[in-house]
C-alpha cells in the first residue's frame, strides 16, 4: 500500500519529566524517583506517531537556537519525519515540565518558547499542506497559525483533524475549516460546558461534521451528523506513563483514515497504538511502529 502523506503543524517541546510516586500538592515538596529529558510537544508527538504508524510525514514548526532545538530536530529526523519546513528561531525551544505519578497520570506546564513564533505560514508551508492527504493540528502554537493552516487545508480540499489541546475557546472560522474534532473528555467539557462526553460530542456536531471524544481507559466515542454514536472500547493495560497517549491516537487515527478505513475501525486501530504507548515511558519515545500496532490490533497481512 502507498504510504499516505500527512502534514502536521504544531508544537515541539523538550519534555523534562520527573517520575514520582505521588504528585506534590500545592506547597509540598516530594522526592522523585527519576528524571528524564525526552522529545515531546503535541505537534511533534503526532508527527512521530503518524510516521511510525506508516505515513510519510512533514512537520511544520519551530525550535529555538539552543541545544534542545538541535536535539529536537534530530529526534524528528531519526523518527523519519521530514523536517525541511522546521524553522530554527532566535531564543529558547519550547519546554514541558511534567510530573508522572505511579498510576501513569501526569500534570504538565508548557513554556512555549519558539512555538510562539508560529503565527503565519510560508509559501512552502501552504504548498506542503495542500499536497497532503490530511493535516493534523493542535493548540500549543498561536491560534493565528492554527487558523491559517486549517484554512489552507480547506482551500485545497485536505482533511483537517484538530486536537483542541490545551483547551481554549475555538474561533468559529477554525471550526468551519475543521473536518474532525478530536478532544478528550475534559476538553470536550471545557468547549461545551457539558460534563457528559456524549452530550458534549452531540453539541460539537453543530459546528463540525465529525467528533471523536477520547475517554482514556474507557476508549473513545465517535459521533457524526446523521449517524448513530459508536463507542470504541480501549484495551485493558497497565499504564506507566500516559503522556502523549492522545497524540499517539491522533497520529495513528489519521493514518488509518487516510488508508480508507471507516472511522470506528480507524479508532479501534488507533486505540491499540495508544495502549502500547502508555505501557512505555515518554511521549514520542513510547510510540509504537506499524507492525506492533497491527499485532496489538489483531490485523493480519
Ligand atoms: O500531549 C503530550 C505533550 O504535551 C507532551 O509531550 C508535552 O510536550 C506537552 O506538549
Amino acid at each position: 500500500m502507498t504510504r499516505p502523506h500527512i502534514a502536521v503543524l504544531g508544537s515541539i517541546n523538550m519534555d523534562l519529566v520527573a517520575y514520582v510516586a505521588k504528585a506534590p500538592q500545592r506547597g509540598e515538596t516530594v522526592t522523585g524517583r527519576e528524571f528524564r529529558t525526552l522529545p515531546g510537544g503535541k505537534g511533534a508527538n503526532q508527527a512521530v506517531a503518524a510516521a511510525r504508524a506508516g505515513a510519510t510525514v512533514s512537520m511544520i514548526g519551530a525550535v529555538g537556537n539552543d541545544t534542545f532545538g538541535t536535539q529536537l530536530r534530530s529526534a524528528l529526523d531519526h523518527s523519519g519525519v521530514d523536517t525541511d519546513l522546521l524553522r530554527t528561531v532566535e531564543g529558547p525551544s519550547g519546554t514541558a515540565h511534567i510530573v508522572v505519578d505511579d498510576d501513569g497520570g501526569n500534570a504538565i506546564v508548557v513554556i512555549p518558547g519558539a512555538n510562539d513564533t508560529l503565527t503565519t505560514l510560508s509559501p512552502g508551508d501552504t504548498a506542503e499542506i495542500a499536497s497532503a492527504a490530511a493535516l493534523l493540528l493542535q493548540l500549543e502554537i498561536p491560534m493565528e497559525g492554527v487558523l491559517a493552516a486549517a484554512q489552507a487545508a480547506r482551500a485545497a480540499g485536505v482533511r483537517t483533524i484538530l486536537t483542541p489541546a490545551p483547551a481554549r475557546p475555538l474561533p468559529p472560522e477554525l471550526l468551519a475549516a475543521t473536518d474532525l474534532l478530536l478532544p478528550n473528555e475534559h476538553e470536550a467539557a471545557a468547549l461545551t460546558g457539558l460534563p457528559d462526553p456524549a452530550d458534549a460530542a452531540r453539541a460539537l456536531l453543530d459546528q463540525v461534521p465529525e467528533v471523536v471524544v477520547t475517554l482514556g481507559a474507557a476508549g473513545s466515542l465517535y459521533v457524526a451528523r446523521g449517524a448513530e454514536p459508536v463507542t470504541v472500547p480501549a484495551r485493558r493495560v497497565t499504564a506507566v506513563d500516559t503522556t502523549g497517549a492522545g497524540d499517539t491516537f491522533a497520529g495513528a487515527l489519521a493514518v488509518a483514515l487516510c488508508e480508507g478505513n471507516y472511522l470506528p475501525q480507524a479508532a479501534s486501530w488507533a486505540s491499540a497504538a495508544s495502549a502500547l504507548s502508555v505501557q512505555r515511558p515518554g511521549a514520542a519515545a513510547s510510540m509504537p511502529y506499524r507492525t506492533e500496532i497491527d499485532t496489538e490490533a489483531g490485523v493480519t497481512a
